[in-house]
């Protein structure tokens, strides 16, 4: 699959909770495991894997069953929580593009049986996936609830790079991300939450921000410039926390 194609999937993609509980034929697993198996990271230095459950490992506490579920599985340091939106953001774009649906599961957990911890990487996040009766793709993108641009972005200039990375999806739909700077250097923030918010959506929205990351860096691409990333400390608006800082070059 394509940059191009992960691309034109974030402007039709959505989550989908009911499925076809019919397993997927063989060969459309091992083509998704063939392009799981080449998706980048955010940061190399963190080690990870991913794994594959069918629905009776999986422990949801929403009724949403699905007949396949990939697990990310990760060391617990530094930007992890970044890199598994990163990295499960491209399967999900990829699941979008080959008309399967998915949607990303924060609530669910490998049931009991099956660990939590592998070769001393815990378990982080899953997304359900598989065929369903539902349309997989929005006609348009005014289908998405989305905040406006000037809600998230004080870039000027950047409406067609930010457009995609507005689109993201993010946990219970919060869209906490925030975008100063120009559009050589773009700083990444994320609101900062009360305590009680920060206990539910804590970490979820720092799998959000990797999520947002990874749309930024498609949308990069498709301009024919290269995004790298730094994460030393910056300045952000008041209100919000420092995530990440985006160099943007030809
Ligand atoms: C990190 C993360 C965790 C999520 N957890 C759940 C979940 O546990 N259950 C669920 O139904 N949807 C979950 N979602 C899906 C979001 O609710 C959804 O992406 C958001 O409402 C935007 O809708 P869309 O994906 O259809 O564009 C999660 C999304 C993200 C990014």
């Amino acid at each position: 699959m394509t940059n191009s194609q992960l691309y034109n999937a974030i402007f039709r993609r959505r989550s989908i909770r009911k499925y076809d509980m019919s397993p997927l034929p063989a060969d459309t697993l091992e083509k998704l495991q063939e392009f799981v198996s080449v998706t980048k990271p955010l940061d190399e230095s963190i080690r990870y894997e991913f794994t594959y459950l069918g629905s009776p490992d999986v422990k949801n506490l929403l009724p949403i069953k699905a007949p396949h579920y990939i697990c990310l599985y990760s060391e617990k340091k530094g930007n992890y929580l970044m890199n598994a939106g990163f990295l499960l953001q491209q399967v999900d774009l990829y699941l979008s593009e080959n008309n399967l649906a998915s949607c990303w599961l924060g609530m669910a957990k490998p049931a009991k049986g099956v660990p939590m911890l592998m070769n001393g990487l815990e378990f982080v996040i899953m997304l359900s996936f598989g065929n369903t009766m539902e349309p997989i793709h929005r006609a348009n993108t005014s289908e998405f609830k989305r905040k406006n641009l000037p809600e998230i972005s004080s870039v000027a200039g950047a409406e067609a790079l930010l457009e995609p990375v507005r689109l993201a999806p993010s946990a219970s739909n919060t869209q906490t991300w925030f975008f100063s700077g120009d559009l050589e250097l773009i700083t990444v923030s994320r609101k900062k939450l009360n305590i009680l918010k920060a206990q539910v959506y804590g970490k979820m929205n720092q799998i959000d921000i990797g999520i947002a990351l990874f749309h930024l860096w498609l949308s990069v691409d498709h301009q024919g410039k290269v995004a790298s990333y730094s994460f030393e400390k910056d300045a952000v608006p008041s209100g919000y926390e420092f995530m990440a800082k985006v160099k943007i070059s030809n």
